[in-house]
């Protein structure tokens, strides 16, 4: 069966190409390389023995996309990472956001609905939670007004997926994903942050790799055990792997909604200060860091109440925060080496 994964040689989306290729699946993989590298394409090959058909789309090219469903009319399924995501830049730039983030959406379900099956797995965001009351967090957790272009495009997006869905043949899967990170354990892939990293994880291994000379943890005056925010940090396999499960969910119909939304989380918070603690373990290097003024935008805590993803969805992460750290550490070594 033929899947399309748009964003298919961005981070997760190289992960989940190869999850798909693991379960037997063919895949199509686009991307318009503007947060990504052809080189990706060996990286899977070398995983999985299979080279996924590439083709350099922009999802903003309304007649590319046109195209590209006349030539491939027997997708069974989409998952669409294909989106900017850094939060920073979408302040800064929010039409760019705007416009790759809603439009390409737009141009991708108007094609989807001439599919004879339109199985959409949408990538979204814990970002749409904002500062939530509760933790851990449910699915049912009010959405709260976006802090950042970048968020609302997340909100707006699952907005259009379920209008949408309500008069057409799609069903969809959203996947809420709170804290992405790690690399696959044969470092053949991994996170590739152009330019100085916003996130956490690949500021901290370019840090200990001597890249940078010392991270800069954003506040230590939160009302947190240790004064740092608590993020629930995900290991990308494991999120990979629940994509699949979602897309063969939708394929044999057990989809008790048209449209259906996870959290994708491990359940456990971790501290910015616990994740250096983690790192320094698993590398056995000393991480140089000094604690700064808070990030603007940043949330006090995030992490996920996991039952519905593990009880319906049938899906459970299986690696550690160490795991995810040390995968991540051994990726940077190998791509500098
Ligand atoms: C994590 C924690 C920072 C960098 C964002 C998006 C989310 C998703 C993941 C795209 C925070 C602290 C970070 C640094 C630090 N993006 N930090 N020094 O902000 O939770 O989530 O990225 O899908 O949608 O919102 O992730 O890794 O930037 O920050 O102290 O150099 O690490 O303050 O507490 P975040 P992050």
């Amino acid at each position: 069966m033929k899947i399309l994964v748009t964003g298919g040689l961005g981070f997760i989306g190289s992960h989940t190409v190869v999850e798909l290729q693991n379960e037997g699946f063919e895949v199509i993989a686009i991307d318009n390389l503007s947060n990504s590298s052809i080189d990706v394409l060996d990286g899977i090959e070398k995983i999985t023995g299979k080279r996924p058909i590439f083709e350099n789309i922009d999802l903003r090219e309304k007649s590319a996309v046109q195209k590209f469903f006349k030539k491939h009319n027997d997708i069974v399924g989409i998952i669409h990472f294909a989106a900017s995501k850094a939060v920073g830049e979408s302040v800064e730039n929010p039409l760019l956001y705007y416009e790759n983030n809603i439009n390409s959406l737009v141009y991708l379900l108007q094609e989807m609905v001439n599919l004879p099956q339109a199985n959409f797995i949408f990538s979204s965001s814990c970002t749409v939670y904002g500062q939530a009351e509760k933790m851990p967090i449910t699915e049912d957790a009010s959405v709260q007004p976006a802090n950042s272009p970048y968020g609302n495009t997340k909100q707006i997006g699952e907005e259009i997926i379920n209008d949408v869905a309500k008069v057409t043949n799609i069903n969809a899967v959203l996947l809420r994903y709170f804290n992405p990170i790690g690399a696959h354990s044969s470092a053949e892939i991994g996170e590739l942050p152009l330019g100085i990293p916003q996130n956490l994880v690949p500021f901290i291994t370019q840090t200990a790799f001597g890249l940078r000379k010392e991270l800069s943890v954003y506040g230590n005056d939160y009302p947190t055990p240790d004064g740092t925010c608590i993020r629930d940090y995900i290991h990308v396999v494991d999120l990979a792997k629940a994509h699949v499960i979602a897309l063969q969910r939708l394929l044999n119909k057990k989809n008790s909604e048209k449209v259906e939304t996870f959290n994708l989380g491990t359940g456990t918070g971790s501290s910015v200060i616990e994740v250096i603690n983690a790192f320094e373990k698993v590398s056995g290097q000393k991480l140089p860091y000094k604690i700064v003024g808070r990030r603007e935008g940043d949330v006090i805590s995030a992490y996920a109440n996991t039952d519905k993803a593990n009880n319906v969805l049938g899906w459970n992460t299986q690696l550690s925060l160490e795991e995810a750290l040390y995968s991540a550490w051994k990726w940077e070594q190998k791509i500098r080496s």
